[in-house]
């Protein structure tokens, strides 16, 4: 028996295995809406036998978005595009996952593979907002702009745009929503000390700092059916003295507890430039920081980072380090990785094979 491949239920939704897609920035939206791209990377994954696909950081506003490419949840065209791209996750068997962000001080950038720099107003770039004027990096080698600090009305219209775009996302048929409190964007600015350096009440001790996040994860809350799960993705580390430690971020998590929160996402990095990045750089590590969390918390924790191997992953379930592993990269090699896994530990591969595959291959 593989625990990698026994169903998962929270709430009212069960997954047919505890393999997710992490989710990916395409870099392929126009003005914030799906493209056929999106239905191929996000459909292939839930054919590949997936029990969860999360789609891609998804900004609330047009500002909220790393790059003019990425998506928006801030519009009906937008919920329109989505829509038959979750029917479709659906009918292979998945469930649908929706990633929320607003991209802070990161926002405006170009796509990696163009050098991921910020763009001026001439280029299509746009402002920034951020706990503080602050730029992500003031060294002088490349531009990064000048957040505005974020004042009372821009954090309530920021979380205004948090509540709307739950809303659309569950118009949509999303069934779990993930918070993105991560990687240097804006609700981790506000939480990390080494970027977060304001005086009154969201800044301060843990708690100030943390209070953006709750704020905006009450709201959300309130909008997003009770009966759905509700994740944050948390940078269980800054991984640089004086940032947020694995403790802070438990603390953080019980907070989150309290307000509803069924599940941490356990990622790291990305406040800083000396803050490693995201996808590289010990981020194995991050599977003993899902396991500490589910430990402290007793919150259900989704594992990710250089999850590659279908033993490595069992192994994760079986010791209860994680309730899901996330994949990012090795979905981009191997959309049927779930598939190859189930075949690699002997499970019956009509689980995550489509009734086409299973009478034509399988056999
Ligand atoms: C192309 C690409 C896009 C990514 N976009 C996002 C994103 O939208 N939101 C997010 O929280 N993380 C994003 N990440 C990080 C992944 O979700 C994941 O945490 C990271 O890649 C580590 O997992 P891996 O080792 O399985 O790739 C992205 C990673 C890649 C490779």
């Amino acid at each position: 028996m593989s625990y990698l491949f026994s169903p998962l239920t929270i709430k009212s939704i069960t997954l047919r295995n505890r393999i997710g897609v992490a989710p990916m920035c395409q870099y392929s939206a126009i003005d914030g809406v799906a493209q056929a791209w999106h239905m191929s990377q996000l459909g292939s994954k839930a054919v590949g036998g997936a029990g969860l696909v999360i789609t891609e950081a998804t900004a609330v506003l047009p500002e909220g978005r790393i790059t003019p490419a990425c998506m928006g949840l801030w519009n009906n065209d937008q919920v329109e595009a989505l829509k038959p791209i979750i029917a479709f996750i659906k009918s292979q068997g998945a469930v649908a996952g929706m990633q929320l962000a607003h991209s802070g001080r990161k926002g405006s950038s170009a796509p990696p593979w163009i050098g991921g720099q910020q763009l001026t107003d001439a280029e299509g770039g746009w402002d920034t907002l951020g706990p503080t004027d602050a730029p992500f990096d003031d060294d002088g080698t490349r531009l990064w702009k000048t957040p505005k600090q974020m004042s009372q009305t821009d954090i309530d219209r920021v979380q205004d745009g948090f509540v709307a775009a739950a809303g659309r996302a569950v118009e949509a048929g999303y069934e779990l929503l993930e918070i993105h409190c991560a990687h240097g964007y804006l609700l981790h600015s506000f939480l990390s000390p080494l970027v977060n350096t304001r005086n009154d009440g969201y800044g301060g001790d843990l708690r100030g700092r943390a209070k953006f996040l709750l704020e905006t994860t009450q709201k959300v809350r309130e909008v997003w059916p009770q009966h759905l799960p509700l994740a944050v993705r948390l940078s269980m580390t800054d991984w640089v003295e004086g940032g947020l430690t694995v403790q802070d971020n438990i603390q953080v998590a019980t907070w989150l507890k309290d307000l509803g929160v069924d599940l941490v996402d356990c990622s790291s990095g990305g406040a800083t430039p000396a803050a490693r990045g995201s996808i590289n750089g010990g981020i194995t590590q991050q599977v003993g920081m899902a396991a500490d969390l589910r430990q402290s918390t007793g919150l259900m924790s989704m594992a990710v980072g250089e999850i590659t191997q279908a033993d490595q992953a069992e192994n994760i379930i079986v010791t209860g380090q994680a309730d899901i592993v996330l994949l990012a990269r090795e979905m981009l090699r191997d959309p049927y990785w779930p598939t190859h896994a189930a075949q690699q530990l002997g499970v019956e591969v009509a689980q995550v094979m489509p009734p086409l595959h299973q009478f034509f291959i399988a056999r």
